[in-house]
């Protein structure tokens, strides 16, 4: 390796896949959603690439998840980059104006807490509908999914059909999966605005 080069990420799972892409397209500026905080370790990676010009609004229905961003956040001196919402994602079109260069979201329950309050289908499908309308030209869309548990497999199979459903005129719409693993394996899908593209 050379010296000063930062090290290659290790892509063991969809989290650093999606952290990658993000780092591709997140610039100083941007203004970003991130849907679902939990422990805020994507709201803390949006936080340091939109830089002291850019701003991330961080959604989660639990008050012990966006406790645990901001401590996150504090802890590396990044809190007013962002704004926590406790709020449901399904409601962001109410409370924010496009254009957003990306919404993130990883579907689950947040790790440590009781697994009833996860991300549903039915209010997950309802954002996923409002971050379209909210992206700027080139946004993405960015939702790591979860079929490998009860409801989950429900609501990642839901998420795909949408997805897979959006014109191949206007968003450009990616799976990426690792393939030497169980068929249940968390995902990454990524939908990105092309509404603007002169690729028709
Ligand atoms: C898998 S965790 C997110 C992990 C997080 N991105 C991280 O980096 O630690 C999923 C989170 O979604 C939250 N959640 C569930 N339903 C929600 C909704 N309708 N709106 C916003 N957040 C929701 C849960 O409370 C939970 O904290």
């Amino acid at each position: 390796m050379l010296a000063n080069q930062p090290p290659s990420p290790v892509l063991r799972g969809p989290v650093p896949l999606s952290h990658l892409l993000l780092r591709r397209f997140i610039q100083p500026g941007s203004r970003v959603i991130d849907a679902t905080c939990g422990n805020g370790k994507d709201t803390l990676l949006l936080a340091e690439l939109v830089g002291d010009a850019g701003h991330v609004w961080a959604f989660d229905i639990q008050q012990e998840a966006l406790d645990r961003t901001a401590q996150r956040l504090t802890d590396q001196s990044l809190l007013q980059r962002v704004s926590l919402l406790h709020a449901g994602h399904e409601c962001m079109q109410e409370l924010l104006e496009p254009p957003l260069q990306a919404v993130v979201f990883n579907l689950g329950w947040l790790p440590g807490a009781p697994r009833e309050v996860a991300t549903c289908t039915a209010t997950t499908l309802t954002a996923l509908e409002a971050s379209l309308q909210l992206l700027a030209p080139a946004g993405l869309v960015l939702i790591t999914c979860y079929p490998g548990h009860a409801g989950g497999d429900q609501e990642a199979a839901a998420v795909q059909e949408w997805a897979a459903s959006l014109s191949p005129r206007s968003y450009f719409v990616w799976r990426m999966g690792q393939l030497n693993v169980t068929s249940d394996a968390p995902f990454c899908l990524l939908i990105q605005d092309g509404r603007s593209s002169d690729v028709r």
